[in-house]
């Protein structure tokens, strides 16, 4: 079984080749902003301009023609509606030419059950920590339930944001977290609400603190502090749902403080700790290839309106068929 997975809720157009034992290819083209955040219709031109390049690349990289494929997996939910419909259209188009099988699926369900397939474990609590998503996410009575969430904005957007006030390009994240080697502790708030996070007030705090502190010293502060949030919330979603494995997911999985922070709690209460390679923390078409083909195999039957995109579809609106 050849399935090809389309991912388009962002900024990125990604398409891979995969079957239920092996990821075949995994390319990737983002839409990279000439100053500012996303701009959706600037996105959406990004994947309509490099879509039939990435499908091409992908399935050359896997040896394979699409005469090959027997399912076609897209990306309908959540996300930006402007670069799902692009995604969407296309998935639409390749399932109808030849004639295979179309699999919606959800973005973030995929970032666990990528996590899940490369790093083998089985029944974690993830920490998906993205741009435009912060959830604490477990499996339990049929759903992916969220245990816990922001409040307000993603940890990525809340980060690309507060490097946009610093002068510093979109993604902050990267260049912030090498700033924060070499900075000191500044205090600032610390924005736990029950099993909630929240980040606006902790950015107006440091937009006010950029006239008056060094920015490497913000950085490290903020990375301390907001790091120190998520493990928290993290480590009470263990506790209560009695699970010892913690998978890190989405793209601020990336930074090494924040993975230091999730190895240490998980060592000190005995669980484990599972991080996927960047190329699988990131929005990419692997993910949702591996989810199309776990949905397929547990024979998830699909409304007409289940094809369509849905900008906020949540996380536990998807009952769970395969586990
Ligand atoms: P989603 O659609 O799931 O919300 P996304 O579109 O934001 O995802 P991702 O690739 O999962 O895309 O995540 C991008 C985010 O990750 C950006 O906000 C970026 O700043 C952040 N990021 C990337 N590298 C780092 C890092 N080293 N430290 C902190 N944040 C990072
Ligand atoms: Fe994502």
């Amino acid at each position: 079984m050849i399935c090809l997975g389309i991912e388009s809720t962002a900024h990125t157009f990604g398409v891979s080749v995969a079957t239920r034992e092996k990821i075949l290819s995994n390319v990737m083209d983002s839409y990279k902003p000439k100053k500012g955040g996303i701009h959706p219709r600037e996105a959406s031109e990004h994947h309509a301009r490099v879509c039939t390049d990435v499908i091409n690349e992908s399935l050359s990289k896997a040896g394979l023609s699409h005469k090959d494929l027997d399912l076609i997996a897209f990306s309908n939910a959540p996300g930006i509606g402007h670069t799902l419909g692009v995604g969407a259209v296309v998935a639409r188009t390749l399932s109808k030419t030849l004639n295979k099988p179309l699999i919606p699926v959800n973005h973030c369900i995929a970032h666990v059950e990528i996590g899940r397939k490369i790093t083998g474990c089985i029944d974690p609590v993830t920490l998906y920590v993205s741009g435009a998503n912060t959830q604490i996410i477990a499996y339990q009575g049929g759903y992916y339930r969220v245990f816990a969430e922001t409040l307000d904005m993603g940890a990525g957007n809340f980060i690309d944001s507060f490097a946009r006030y610093s002068g510093i390009p979109f993604p902050g994240g990267p260049v912030i977290e090498k700033l924060a080697e070499k900075g000191g502790y500044v205090e600032l708030p610390y924005s736990v609400k029950g099993m909630d996070v929240s980040f606006t007030g902790i950015l107006t705090n440091l937009r006010n603190k950029l006239r008056t502190h060094e920015l490497k010293d913000l950085c490290y502060s903020m990375q301390e502090h907001v790091f120190a949030m998520l493990v928290e919330v993290s480590e009470r979603a263990l506790a209560h749902c009695q699970k010892n494995e913690l998978l890190l997911a989405g793209g601020v999985a990336s930074n090494k403080r924040l993975r230091e922070m999730c190895k240490v709690m998980c060592k000190e209460r005995g669980a484990e700790f599972f991080v996927p390679k960047k190329e699988y923390c990131v929005d990419n078409g692997a993910m949702i290839a591996v989810l199309g083909l776990l949905m397929h195999d547990a024979g998830v039957k699909f409304k007409k309106s289940d094809y369509l995109i849905s900008q906020r579809q949540r996380t536990d609106e998807v009952m769970v068929l395969w586990r």
